[in-house]
């Protein structure tokens, strides 16, 4: 894979040499991703699903070839299981308020880990306080990762949902999420998977998984802001009630009682953003075209780089599992003595972007005895250049802020 043309399908990166190293908040987009969206809404905008005329027809052409495009990518059985959403945090609500409202019953229990998102963790919080449930935590050892140990303990013949992430948002620590599944279903528990830090660069075979449901947002993975998925089991869609209610979603309307559309329709009500699906499949396609083992090793071979360069480094503290195998894309770090923000307004000065605070995982800096980080995080179209301005970057905050206390 040749990098430097790979760049040149990004057009934020023409005549503009930011590092941008805060992809796991969001992607850059290539052309070819910008260019399809631009052509549906030049050729073929109008609301799919309404309308009988031939703008209408294509338009839904265009939102369920996607909706099938997106099946095959994670090789979901059918593409009704394709339910499309704002984002991961909207699937995930989704679950909670139609699966989990309905079927956590007290005294039960709802398992996640101490890495989730808030977007995986606080709705799990409303569902236990209405239903006098218990929500439990797995946490992480001193390597930042879960010990198998730890999982068996907490997911018991009570859990009914184990919520749990891929990779972590905020340690990159990628989970065995298909031994957690396996204890998961031994004990009769769904599993919610959120695989929006891994999509943008592992494959996902939902089948293989074996996770009841799995959520992500389009736009880590290079699509455009604003479209999601949620995938769930058929079987498990299916009995489940609708979540936002009102158009396109019914099947008959009465003046006192509505029954509602089969799959996906049921989850879909009111007009959907077919732009961003047809942008998720055109990310999908561009994937696909560069292949998933490019994208890994290129993506590697700069983190790695990174880790050695910030291990270097005797005021910088990294939150990293030492089993690289185990570890993706995300490098959280702090720098002795200097506030995150201060540490990425430095950074900016010298075009490295990256993020820095609770990354919506307050639970876990808490866990970790820290209120904030930097992050820097990484996809393949990052380079060792980008790296080395992030390192002179770091040492420019430190001599800025640490010279006088020497
Ligand atoms: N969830 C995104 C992140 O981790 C916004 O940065």
């Amino acid at each position: 894979m040749d990098i430097k043309e790979i760049r040149k399908d990004f057009p934020i990166f023409d005549n503009n040499n930011i590092a941008y190293l805060d992809s796991g908040a969001t992607s850059q987009r290539p052309r070819q991703v910008i260019e399809k969206v631009n052509k549906f809404y030049e050729k073929a905008n109008s609301n799919p699903h309404r309308g009988s005329y031939k703008l209408s027809i294509e338009a839904t052409q265009a939102y369920e070839g996607s909706r099938r495009k997106v099946a095959e990518f994670i090789n979901a059985k059918y593409p009704e299981e394709i339910i499309f959403t704002k984002n991961a945090t909207e699937a995930l609500n989704l679950i909670a308020y139609s699966y989990g409202m309905d079927n956590i019953k007290n005294g039960d229990e709802i398992v996640i880990s101490i890495m989730e998102h808030h977007s995986n963790l606080v709705p799990w919080q409303k569902v236990v306080k209405k239903n006098n449930a218990t929500l439990k935590y797995m946490y992480i050892n001193d390597n930042f990762e879960l010990d198998k140990n730890e999982i068996e303990s907490k997911i018991t013949k009570n859990t009914k949902i184990v919520g749990i992430t891929h990779v972590s948002n905020v340690l990159g620590t990628i989970n065995p999420v298909k031994d957690i599944i396996d204890i998961a279903h031994k004990n009769g528990a769904v599993v919610v998977l959120d695989v929006s830090q891994s999509i943008p660069h592992m494959k996902i075979d939902v089948q293989n998984l074996d996770a009841d449901f799995v959520v992500f947002s389009g736009h880590k993975m290079l699509a455009p802001l604003g479209i999601g998925v949620l995938y769930g089991k058929k079987d498990i869609l299916d009995n489940m009630s609708p979540f936002i209610l009102g158009g396109d979603m019914i099947e008959y309307v009465y003046e006192q009682d509505t029954t509602f559309a089969p799959l996906p329709n049921k989850f879909e009500a009111g007009t959907q953003n077919v732009g961003g699906a047809v942008g998720l499949a055109a990310a999908m396609d561009y994937i696909e075209s560069i292949g998933y083992d490019n994208i890994e090793k290129a993506e590697r071979e700069v983190v790695e780089y990174a880790i050695s360069k910030l291990r270097s480094l005797d005021f910088i503290k990294l939150y990293c599992t030492n089993n690289l195998e185990n570890h993706l894309s995300v490098l959280s770090f702090n720098v002795n003595g200097i506030h995150p923000h201060d540490v990425s307004t430095i950074l900016d000065s010298v075009n490295v972007a990256i993020r820095s605070g609770n990354h919506c995982a307050q639970p876990l800096l808490r866990f970790l005895g820290i209120d904030s980080t930097c992050r820097a995080s990484f996809s393949f179209y990052n380079t060792k250049e980008d790296v080395d301005k992030l390192i002179l970057g770091l040492n420019k905050a430190n001599e800025l802020f640490n010279k006088y206390k020497r």
